[in-house]
């Protein structure tokens, strides 16, 4: 026997497409205490959003069902183009092999000590010895955008420009016309780029994207620009939201910050899932369900928004004991935070490495790092409803 949505029947009163309540976690919480499912508002529209990781997860891997181009059609290829967010089958998997290597995990392991360190280690030096700052704006914003800009080899002095477009471009939803500019203005910067790899190829990532060969296809100059356009939004604001609330967590716990402090070698990698698992920025995924279908014991009509609740899953306190608490010492790993099934992250092993030697090497040089008093912003939802991270992290430090 299935459950039924009832027909004008709704489990909470709140918008998960439009509110921003300051206690979401709770909101979740007593939902899925009834069930592991609750039907919601999404912008106005009736949902279902999934609660517990077993059904973020299967949903995940459930192409057929749930396909993520029923969403990406809408929520970017208007202005990203086709990216293999937009494709299914066969040509999601040549496309997205054709852009995997530079991504894997020995990949990203490799460019720890000679790209990323480099990079965290001259942001400290901006502010090291002011004893003060906010870590969003000088740190957690700039890391990602300056590692990628590495990677295709582009001029870090051009990363202002370059974070204001992948913002925009994220933003589509919400600002269209921003998000067109934004990517005529980054294409029109890239595409020189592109065009001279393809003659003098070297050993960057636009490079291996202009040479790669997977099955006999290629990628042409505009499939290039397309996976660019998706790069900067996919790899930028995700994992600067995720390291403000990894810090977020660490600084507000202060024995769990003494923890990473006393061996930040083997502590980074746990304190990073934990961040990842107690407050994932990629929080209230949305998909679509295009045809009627009876999943799970759940029936969805045709058409209905489906939210896969990550923020919801990290916390099923059937897979995470006592979940609400921000602990380092359970050594999870978070099952869902990253996506799963086909269209799971690309940059997981990237991101992740970034947010190890960022949280290590700030442990290392910041002695006594601490909130400021009074200062501490709360995780909010950022750019629309789906991302969660503080807008600011001030914090202060010895000076010696
Ligand atoms: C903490 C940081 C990050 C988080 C939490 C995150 C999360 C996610 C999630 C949940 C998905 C699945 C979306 C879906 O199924 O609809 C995804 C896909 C993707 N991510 Fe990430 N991401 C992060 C960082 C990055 C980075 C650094 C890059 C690249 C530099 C990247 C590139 C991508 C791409 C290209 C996809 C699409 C994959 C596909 O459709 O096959 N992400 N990410």
């Amino acid at each position: 026997m299935t459950e039924t949505l009832i027909s004008d029947g709704f489990d909470s009163l709140v918008d998960l497409g439009r509110d921003d309540p300051t206690d979401l976690h709770g909101i979740l919480a007593d939902l899925r205490r009834k069930k592991p499912y609750a039907v919601v508002r999404h912008r106005g529209e009736r949902a279902v959003v999934l609660l517990t990781e077993e059904l973020v997860a299967a949903a995940f891997r459930d192409e057929k069902t749930f396909p993520a181009m029923a969403a990406y059609t809408r929520a970017n290829q208007p202005v990203l183009g086709r990216t293999i967010q937009s494709m299914t089958g066969r040509e999601h998997r040549i496309n997205k092999s054709l852009v995997s290597r530079p991504f894997r995990n020995l990949a990203a392991e490799q460019l720890r000590e000679p790209m990323i360190a480099p990079i965290v280690h001259a942001l400290i030096d901006e502010f090291a010895d002011r004893g003060e700052a906010d870590l969003v704006a000088e740190f957690t914003q700039p890391l990602p955008i300056r590692v990628i800009a590495s990677l295709i080899g582009i001029a870090e002095t051009d990363t202002d420009q370059l974070a204001s477009w992948a913002h925009d471009l994220f933003n589509f939803p919400h600002d269209p016309e921003g998000a067109h500019r934004a990517a005529r203005e980054f294409s029109a910067y890239v595409a020189p780029v592109v065009a001279e790899r393809r003659h003098n190829p070297g050993d960057d990532l636009i490079s291996v994207l202009v040479t790669a060969e997977v099955e006999g296809e290629r990628l042409d100059d505009e499939q290039v620009l397309t996976f660019l356009r998706l790069l900067f939004p996919a790899g930028a604001d995700t994992t600067h939201l995720a390291l403000g609330n990894i810090l977020c967590g660490l600084l507000t716990h202060p024995d769990q910050w003494a923890l990473l402090r006393a061996d930040p070698g083997e502590e980074a990698e746990w304190a990073v899932n934990e961040g990842l698992r107690w407050e994932p920025p990629v929080s209230l995924l949305h998909r679509v369900c295009p045809e009627a279908v009876t999943w799970q014991g759940i029936d969805i009509p045709a058409d209905t928004a489906v939210i896969f609740a990550i923020t919801a899953a990290n916390r099923d306190p059937q897979v995470y004991s006592d979940p609400d608490r921000f602990d380092i010492g359970r050594r999870a790993a978070p099952l869902t935070t990253f996506g799963g099934g086909p269209h799971s992250c690309l940059g997981n092993w990237l991101a992740k490495a970034e947010m190890q030697v960022a949280v290590a090497t700030l442990a290392e040089r910041l002695p006594g790092l601490r909130l400021r008093p009074g200062a501490a912003e709360p995780v909010t939802f950022q750019i629309g409803k789906a991302l969660r991270g503080p807008s600011s992290l001030w914090v202060e430090w010895d000076l010696a």
